[in-house]
């Protein structure tokens, strides 16, 4: 893929690997541009995932080989999260989605909350990083304050954070970057605040898994938790947690289920072939890099990556800044954001302009991407939200015009 003499990513090569990205809507190449709700996988999530049903494969705990290969399979999938997050492969946990997982460590957390203890959760996140913690403290009697991110900078500034610690705090619930506006967080100053007051730190890093290499052991967040299918797999959650909290917590599951970490939070049977996809999805970002290592290539191929999506995303904003009718909400250059970008086009609603585009097989989402709270304090809930234009590595620079074209034409 790299090399000394093209260091980078070769697009033309990386596009080559992803059958959906050959898709045609309405007479046009499709410019997937959704990649904040959903990417697309590469051929060899594919064949990981369909190789695992056509080989057979049965439940865990058996005599026989289709059962030592879902096994094998659960085992390949934590050693895979592990390098993606940078952490032991026994602190790796998978569930169906990060909404289920949210809700069940919610609900594992909240049992030694004491009424008028304090949890913190923010307005940049999506909705799945906050219902969860909302209605556990109020199964407890716990007081939620509310970080609230700068509308005009779209920065969520630590100190807004800290400001908030007063009273026996438990728990810090904030995104690595917003599913909205792209914004990244500094994660590990929260992080180092949060727990000089004595809280937890639950970090959702389902915007930031296609962006960003994770390193949990840098952050020393006590939980983080990812979803594959917004770094090119299939659907399925994943979750670190420092050994000793899984440990201690208690969750809700079935007398027969193991009752010590990581599989005790795997309620029922896991999707083998999906988490067969998850570490066929780190195995091709790991391809992207190079390295002794599979963190070594992760980490050279998220150089990559990041290279890549900051030249998209300075054209973008370059582009837009010609267009007098468009603006970006939120951080507004490169630095400190991802290429996600929430935008309003005066006197057109984000449901006509994200309609407009997906007639010329432009995919990008509008509305409010269920981060309600960041929509609210923007000024759009009430008025159909805003369009919003992704950028992953797998995108081009013509597909970064092609958007601006048909945003100027609108
Ligand atoms: C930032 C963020 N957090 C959480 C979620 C929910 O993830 P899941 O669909 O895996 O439950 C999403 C999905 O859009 C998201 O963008």
């Amino acid at each position: 893929m790299t090399g000394p003499h093209h260091p980078g990513l070769d697009i033309e090569a990386v596009r080559a690997m992803f059958p959906a990205l050959h898709r045609r809507e309405h007479g046009h190449p499709v410019a997937y541009l959704d990649g904040p709700g959903g990417t697309q996988v590469p051929q060899q999530v594919i064949a990981a995932m369909s190789g695992v049903l056509e080989h057979g494969v049965s439940n865990l705990g058996g005599w026989f080989g289709a059962s030592h290969d879902a096994e094998e399979a659960m085992a390949r999938g934590r050693a895979a999260m592990a390098d993606l997050f940078g952490c032991d492969a026994g602190e790796i946990s998978f569930g169906q989605n990060m909404t289920s997982i949210t809700f069940a460590v919610s609900r594992a957390l909240s049992r030694s909350w004491q009424p008028d203890d304090v949890i913190i959760v923010t307005s940049l996140d999506h909705d799945a990083n906050f219902t969860p913690w909302v209605r556990a403290a109020q199964d407890r009697g716990v007081n939620v304050r509310i970080a609230e991110f700068d509308p005009a900078t779209g920065v969520l500034d630590p100190e807004a954070v800290a400001r908030l610690f007063d009273g026996q705090v438990r728990l810090v619930a904030t995104c690595v970057a917003s599913n909205a506006i792209g914004t990244q967080v500094d994660v590990a100053t929260i992080t180092r605040m949060a727990h000089e007051a004595g809280a937890l730190v639950y970090l959702d890093a389902v915007h930031a898994g296609p962006h960003r290499l994770l390193d949990v052991r840098a952050i020393d967040c006590d939980l983080l938790v990812a979803s594959s299918y917004k770094f090119f797999g299939p659907h399925t959650g994943i979750l670190f947690g420092k050994l000793d909290l899984l440990a201690e917590l208690d969750f809700y599951k079935v007398r027969p289920a193991p009752s010590d970490p990581p599989d005790k939070l795997e309620t029922g049977t896991q999707s083998f072939e999906s988490i067969a996809g998850v570490t066929a999805a780190v195995d091709y970002l790991a391809g992207l890099g190079e390295g002794e290592t599979r963190r070594d290539r992760l980490d050279a191929g998220f150089g990559h990556i990041g290279v890549h999506e900051e030249a998209l995303g300075n054209r973008f904003i370059e582009g837009v800044s010609g267009l007098g009718r468009v603006t970006i909400h939120g951080v507004p250059a490169m630095g400190g954001r991802v290429a996600t970008f929430a935008i309003s086009v005066d006197g057109i609603t984000a449901d006509v302009v994200a309609s407009r585009l997906a007639a010329q097989g432009i995919y990008i989402w509008s509305g409010h991407y269920y981060a309600l709270n960041a929509m609210e304090r923007l000024g759009f809930l009430e008025t159909g939200g805003l369009a919003r234009i992704g950028y992953v590595h797998y995108n081009t620079v013509a597909e970064v015009d092609r958007t601006l074209e048909a945003l100027a034409a609108l």
